[in-house]
């Protein structure tokens, strides 16, 4: 089968499969992850084949919503890329890109990298900032039925990755915990440029959030 359909058939597979999931890790998450990976790429030396495999594929079965299982979401993008008869070479790839690409408290190091990691990684960044990060970080909370701001819970910042799992925190934390460390940790020229433009929409957010939560004008 040619790239171009495997691709096709990779779309018509998670849209599929993502039918009913939440706001923030939906089709249209996957959507913009896509269209991000190709806008990032193109300053970086990838394998655009796989590298769109992996943003397409990366949050299939995202373990936060399979009771904490990490293997189920690429083993099901395993089985799938067998079955349009992908190279074993690429598909151990994009197993590795869903495998690495998350946060979870960002307090660890992972041992795999590679170019289209790196791209994928940041795409995925940039869905979780700005004002799109701002819509899906409530999105969830509500979605957990979680608080949007306490000020008696401080954000913690040294969670290893199972609290920061477990973690039933107000939603205004994870800007603290997650999102506003982001723009750091970005590994693309392109990338990093984006993301200091959605982390400076994000820091006035929360100025505008705090004047109106104490009352001021
Ligand atoms: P992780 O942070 O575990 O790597 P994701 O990258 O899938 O997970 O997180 C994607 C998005 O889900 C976050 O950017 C945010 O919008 C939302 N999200 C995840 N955890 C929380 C949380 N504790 N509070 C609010 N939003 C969250
Ligand atoms: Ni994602």
């Amino acid at each position: 089968m040619k790239e171009v359909d495997i691709i096709k058939k990779t779309i018509d597979f998670v849209k599929d499969t993502l039918q009913g999931a939440e706001g923030g890790h939906d089709w249209w998450h996957i959507e913009r992850v896509h269209n991000n990976t190709k806008l990032i790429a193109a300053t970086e030396p990838v394998n655009m084949f796989i590298a769109e495999l992996g943003a397409l594929l990366h949050d299939i079965a995202d373990a936060k919503f399979n009771d904490g299982d990490e293997n189920i979401g690429p083993e099901k993008a395993r089985k799938f890329l067998q079955s349009l008869q992908v190279d074993e070479k690429i598909i151990d790839h994009v197993e590795n890109i869903i495998r690495n690409i998350s946060f979870k408290g960002g307090n660890f190091t992972s041992t795999f990298t590679s170019a289209e990691l790196n791209v994928v990684q940041d795409a995925d960044r940039l869905d979780a900032l700005g004002a799109i990060g701002v819509a899906r970080a409530f999105n969830y909370g509500g979605f957990k039925n979680r608080e949007i701001y306490n000020p008696s819970v401080k954000p913690d910042m040294q969670m290893d990755k199972e609290t920061y799992k477990k973690s039933n925190a107000p939603t205004i934390n994870h800007f603290y915990e997650k999102l506003l460390l982001l723009k750091d940790r970005m590994n693309t020229v392109t990338g990093k440029k984006i993301a200091g433009q959605r982390h400076e929409f994000m820091l006035l957010y929360l100025q505008q959030f705090y004047n109106e939560w104490n009352g001021k004008a």
